[in-house]
C-alpha cells in the first residue's frame, strides 16, 4: 500500500452505493478521490451517510455496488485488519482492563512486532499526544480528553498511511475540542497521513480540512476547499448548511452570461449571479452572506439595485455589528458590519437602503 496509483488517487470511491435493507439507498452513487496526505472531512446532517462511507472504507460494511480502492487496489474483499487503517471513533472505547501502554501495544502485537520495537513505537506515539507520563494508567483514571488522546495515539502507533476519524471530539468541551482539532491536523500533516474525518460541526470542518465533502441524503452536494464552499456554494443546501446566509425567494426574469435579474416575491428586482438556474420563469432562492450586505452606496457599482430595509434589531458584538432587518418580506435578514470608527450605529425601526455586488448574490435552486 506504499505506492499511489497512476491516477494519483490514494483513496477512491467509484460509483459506490449502499443499502442496508435492500430497498433504500443510504449512499447513492458516491464518487470521491483523495490524493495521498490529504485531510478530507465528510460533513453533513444526521443520517446523511457519513459513517456508512467510513465503515465501507474501513471494511466493516460492504458496498452494495461500486468499488473502493486504496492506492489503486480494490479493497472490497480485504478484511479490516489487513487494510492498515488507523481508526478513532467517538465510542471506540479503549480496553478498560489494560493500561495505556497495553492499549497501544495491542495493534502492534497483532502485527507481530518485537517487544523492543513495540516499546519504541509506544513511547513515540505517547509523546506525540503529550501523554508520555500516563503509560501506566488505566482508562478510568484519565479525563475524557486524555482518553481521546490515547485513542488517537492508538490509531497512529502502527504508523498507518490512512486514518479514519468519526466524530472523535464529540464528547469534549469546547476548549479541549479546539485544542485537539489543532493537534490532530498538526499530527496528520507532520506525519503525512491521509485522513478522512467525519463531523457534523461545520466550524470544525472548515478549520481543519484541505477539502470538505458536504453530504445530504446519501449524496455529496459539494466537494471543495473550505473557502470555496463558503464563498461559492453550488446549491441552496450548501449555502444554508455552511455559515450564516440570507435567502430571498423569487423568479428568474432574465439571464445573460454571468448575470441574471430576479423578481423577488415582494415585487422588487435585483441582479444576481446565476449558479444553478437556467431558465426564465424558474423559481430561485438568492443567497447573500451577511458580511457582503452594504449600506454604504459608494461601495456598490453604479446602477446597482438597492432594497429598502427596516432595522428590527441592532446588536453590538465588539468587533462587528449584527443587524437584523426586514427586507422584501424576510424578517430574518442579517447584515454584519465591521466596527469601524466611522460606522453608524443603527436604531430599531430605522429605515435604510441596502445593496450588494451582483457577484455576492447567488441565484440558486428554489
Ligand atoms: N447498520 C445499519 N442498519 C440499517 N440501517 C442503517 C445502519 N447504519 C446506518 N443506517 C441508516 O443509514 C442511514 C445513514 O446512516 P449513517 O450512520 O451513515 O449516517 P451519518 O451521516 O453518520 O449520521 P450521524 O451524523 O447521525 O452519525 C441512516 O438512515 C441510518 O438510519
Ligand atoms: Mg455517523
Amino acid at each position: 500500500m506504499a505506492e499511489t496509483s497512476d491516477s494519483g488517487a490514494f483513496v477512491a470511491f467509484e460509483r459506490v452505493q449502499k443499502s442496508y435493507d435492500g430497498e433504500t439507498l443510504v449512499v447513492k452513487d458516491l464518487n470521491l478521490t483523495m490524493p495521498k496526505g490529504e485531510f478530507l472531512t465528510m460533513l453533513g446532517p444526521s443520517g446523511s451517510g457519513k459513517t456508512t462511507c467510513l465503515m465501507m472504507l474501513a471494511g466493516f460494511e460492504t458496498a452494495t455496488y461500486g468499488e473502493i480502492k486504496l492506492a489503486g487496489q480494490p479493497i472490497n474483499n480485504i478484511p479490516p485488519h489487513k487494510r492498515g487503517i488507523g481508526m478513532v471513533f467517538q465510542n471506540y472505547a479503549l480496553f478498560p482492563h489494560m493500561t495505556v501502554a497495553e492499549n497501544l501495544s495491542f495493534p502492534l502485537e497483532v502485527r507481530k512486532m518485537s517487544k523492543s520495537a513495540r516499546e519504541a513505537k509506544i513511547k513515540r506515539a505517547l509523546g506525540m499526544v503529550q501523554m508520555g507520563a500516563f503509560a501506566g494508567r488505566r482508562p478510568a483514571q484519565l479525563s475524557g480528553g486524555q482518553q481521546q488522546r490515547i485513542a488517537l495515539a492508538r490509531a497512529l502507533v502502527f504508523e498507518p498511511e490512512l486514518v479514519l476519524m468519526d466524530e472523535p471530539l464529540g464528547a469534549l468541551d469546547k476548549q479541549l475540542r479546539e485544542h485537539m482539532q489543532f493537534e490532530i491536523t498538526r499530527l496528520a500533516h507532520d506525519l503525512g497521513i491521509t485522513t478522512v474525518y467525519v463531523t457534523h460541526d461545520q466550524t470544525e470542518a472548515l478549520t481543519m480540512s484541505d477539502r470538505v465533502a458536504v453530504f445530504n441524503d446519501g449524496r455529496i452536494q459539494q466537494l471543495a476547499p473550505p473557502d470555496q464552499l463558503y464563498e461559492e456554494p453550488e446549491n441552496s443546501f450548501v449555502a444554508q448548511f455552511i455559515g450564516e446566509n440570507n435567502t430571498l425567494e423569487g423568479v428568474i426574469k432574465s439571464i445573460s452570461g454571468n448575470t441574471c435579474e430576479v423578481q423577488l416575491d415582494g415585487g422588487e428586482v435585483i441582479s444576481a449571479r446565476p449558479v444553478n438556474v437556467t431558465e426564465v420563469g424558474q423559481r430561485t432562492r438568492v443567497s447573500i452572506r451577511p458580511e457582503r450586505v452594504e449600506m454604504d452606496k459608494s461601495r456598490l457599482q453604479e446602477g446597482a439595485h438597492t432594497l429598502k430595509a427596516e432595522v428590527l434589531e441592532f446588536v453590538y458584538m465588539g468587533d462587528i455589528f449584527r443587524t437584523r432587518l426586514r427586507v422584501a418580506g424576510n424578517t430574518d435578514f442579517v447584515m454584519k458590519t465591521r466596527n469601524a470608527p466611522d460606522q453608524v450605529r443603527l436604531q430599531k425601526g430605522q429605515q435604510i437602503e441596502i445593496g450588494w455586488l451582483p457577484d455576492d448574490c447567488r441565484a440558486l435552486d428554489a
